[in-house]
């Protein structure tokens, strides 16, 4: 059966544990060397990843070319709009001949449809690069810099503060997998999807949605935040007015655990989400969180590949 990454939920728990531990060893094993210097057993010599691209991205982007050097293989980068997918070619019709081209392919799609559609017709791993829906690499990433700072996973507290969007699904499906607790500070009309709060409560998850921001943050150990307007999203100011009392400022970081971690996927928008005496002070953990996307989604392509887990 050919392993897809198309969401958490869908690796579960075991297999996100067994990239971790993987990603933090691969990632000891290599410190000081040149970025480009593939690793000691280059596994994946030979194989190539394909790159779909039908929105921006810089880390995304950059990191999984980096993770394929790394690993001993190449990639194809593509904006779909210069592929015959951007003038009407079917999703299916493209998974299956890149399927004879190459070893995996990588797609970051308005539509969460698609990649589901791209993964029923491919013959080869699908990886998820953000969809409306989801964006699970950048969690597995997320999660390697939570642990990379000596905390437990099982039994945290994480917050959420902002809009309700497919970063914040990632993590709930994350928490209700790996066992830490999500408070979710939200204005009303911008909550996460039922569908998907009410699949992590049957895993057992601990989901709250917080309409008060500073409860949402009290004791937390991890607080995350993204920007208000996700690509493809009008920026309307009625949405800037209500997020506004979500922004993560000192206060709510002093409600949070006095040694509380800040994240956020970037790109960043300071002064709006985040101020910068949060985001660029001493608990803010942007710059390893954006690292750690190379090193995470290596073993998300090495777990694609049957070689891990
Ligand atoms: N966080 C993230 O996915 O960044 P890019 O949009 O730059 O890929
Ligand atoms: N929620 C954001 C994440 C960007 C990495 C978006 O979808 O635009």
């Amino acid at each position: 059966m050919v392993r897809h990454f198309l969401d958490l939920a869908d690796a579960g728990g075991d297999a996100m544990a067994a990239m971790l531990n993987d990603a933090l060893d691969r990632k000891a094993a290599r410190k000081d060397w040149p970025k480009g210097r593939a690793d000691a057993d280059a596994p994946l010599a030979g194989r190539t990843l394909a790159m779909i691209f039908e929105k921006n991205s810089t880390r995304t982007r950059v990191s999984f070319d980096m993770a394929m050097r790394q690993l001993g293989g190449t990639t194809i980068v593509m904006d779909a709009g210069s592929m015959q997918l951007g003038r009407g070619e079917t999703v299916a019709d493209t998974a299956r001949v890149l399927s004879r081209f190459v070893d995996a392919i990588m797609i970051r799609t308005d539509d969460h449809a698609k990649i589901i559609e791209m993964a029923r017709h491919a013959t080869v791993p699908v990886i998820n690069g953000l969809t409306d829906r989801s964006h699970p690499c950048q969690i597995m990433a997320d999660l390697l810099t939570v642990i990379e700072r000596g905390k437990a996973l099982p039994g945290s507290r994480w917050a959420w503060l902002g809009d309700g969007n497919n970063v914040l699904h990632s993590i709930i499906e994350a928490g209700s997998l790996l066992g830490f607790e999500v408070a979710i500070g939200c204005p009303a009309g911008y909550d996460p999807s039922m569908e998907v709060m009410e699949a992590a409560l049957k895993r057992g998850a601990s989901v709250t949605i917080v309409r008060d921001a500073a409860h949402a943050a009290a004791d937390a150990d991890v607080v995350v935040t993204d920007t208000w307007i996700s690509m493809g999203q009008e920026h309307a100011e009625e949405k800037l007015a209500a997020m506004m009392p979500y922004q993560v400022t000192p206060e709510i970081m002093a409600a949070a655990a006095p040694d509380a971690t800040f994240l956020h996927c970037l790109p960043a928008h300071r002064g709006e989400e985040v101020v910068e005496a949060v985001i660029d002070g001493p608990q803010s953990a942007i710059w390893d969180e954006a690292e750690n996307r190379l090193h995470a989604q290596k073993s998300v392509l090495l777990w694609c590949f049957g070689l891990i887990g």
